[in-house]
């Protein structure tokens, strides 16, 4: 069992992301020293519902708890007011009430739309976050960020609650389609660009057996979810810690809106870490070695092998509402070093055109 204990902001007190595979089977024992209401309502999407549910609810009822399953339709579309409230009416149908725990049983979508509601509902419930895509293992399940959408943009409603546990079976991926398993490698990868270079080699050498190879997986997980466990630690609300989770994303984010969705969020980040390292080379001082070292090994991954068919205004485009939004300057995350990240502010829209994938 790997375990990283993530301090709650201004609280004497923490909560557990741990590590194990095959801890989907022990959730119950997991859930007894948290002192939690005996009842809990299990909030998943059908997809991860037809394959994993049974088997997490009938573990949690042998070890003595009261779960219910409440699915929701995959996707992002899922993270909206109208799910919020027939979440909420389902919950109060079904007995919900004060003395509930909600537990987030899939990716992030799951994960940020439960995570909403626990914030919520009865002016909050215990959450527990149990992530089944590498992308909510290593990311979105850890930092208590909770959000939906609305039609204006993604994100754009949320709260911070902050799990009870976060419990990561690395063998749920064994049923994760191989384009959410990029999704997710290019946030693994994005955590070793900014914090840990051992990291990126291991994911570069071990990658082909990555999934095959249980202990691999455990200690690859672990190691990325502790960089956003330290990170999201040091700095709860959204200052110049957390930024450097953005690496990659301030282009990434502007390529995804400016191909209308059609380019997945993980191919639109390697791009977007592609351009930032090159970036780096001309602002930061990064080695021209470790730069093409960094895109190789993104390259070799599976990712941003070819250019994204999205036209370079569009995209120059969408970054400047990016950049409207912080002050009239484009901000960056780059990096010193592989593995060594900093916020730089006033970045020429000039030299982005210059990096833009193409
Ligand atoms: N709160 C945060 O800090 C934070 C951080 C990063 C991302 N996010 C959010 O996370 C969301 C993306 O999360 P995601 O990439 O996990 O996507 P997702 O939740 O949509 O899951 C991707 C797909 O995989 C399916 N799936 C999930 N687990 C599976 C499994 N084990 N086997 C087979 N299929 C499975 C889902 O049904 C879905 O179709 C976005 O909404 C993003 O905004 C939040």
């Amino acid at each position: 069992m790997r375990e990283i204990a993530v301090p709650l902001p201004g609280r004497d007190a923490s909560y557990r992301v741990r590590v194990q595979s095959g801890l989907r089977h022990r959730l119950a024992a997991e859930l007894a020293p948290l002192d939690l209401p005996r009842r809990l309502f299990v909030v998943t999407d059908h997809n991860v519902a037809r394959l994993h549910a049974r088997e997490v609810l009938a573990g949690l009822k042998a070890g003595g708890w009261e779960a219910h399953l409440l699915a929701v339709p995959p996707g992002e579309r899922s993270k909206s007011w109208r799910q919020v409230a027939a979440l909420t009416r389902e919950l109060l149908a079904r007995g919900a009430d004060r003395s509930t725990a909600l537990m987030a049983l899939g990716g992030g979508v799951v994960g940020d739309l439960t995570g909403f509601v626990a914030s919520l509902f009865m002016r909050g419930v215990p959450l527990i976050q149990v992530p089944t895509t590498l992308l909510a293992m290593v990311d979105a399940s850890i930092g208590g960020k909770t959000a939906i959408n609305l039609p204006e943009a993604k994100n754009l409603l949320g709260t911070f609650h902050q799990p009870r546990l976060v419990a990561v079976d690395p063998e749920f991926l064994h049923t994760l389609p191989p384009r959410e398993r990029l999704n997710g490698l290019a946030e693994v990868l994005k955590a070793g660009f900014i914090r840990d270079a051992g990291l990126l080699r291991m994911v570069e050498t071990e990658g082909p057996r990555l999934f095959q190879d249980r202990e691999l997986l455990s200690e690859v997980i672990f190691r990325a979810a502790a960089i956003k466990a330290r990170i999201v630690a040091a700095d709860e609300r959204e200052g110049d810690v957390r930024r450097l989770l953005n690496f990659g994303h301030t282009l990434g984010h502007a390529l995804e809106a400016a191909s209308r969705f059609r380019l997945p969020h993980g191919q639109a980040v390697a791009h977007g870490m592609v351009a930032a390292l090159q970036l780096s080379r001309h602002l930061t001082g990064l080695a021209p070695e470790s730069c093409d070292e960094g895109i190789r090994l993104l390259r070799k991954a599976g990712l941003a092998r070819k250019p994204p068919r999205v036209a370079p205004e569009a995209v120059l485009s969408a970054l400047g509402h990016d950049k409207k939004r912080q002050a009239g300057e484009l901000v960056f995350v780059l990096l010193r070093d592989l593995g060594a990240a900093e916020i730089v502010t006033g970045v020429p829209l000039r030299l982005v055109a210059e990096v833009l994938p193409r």
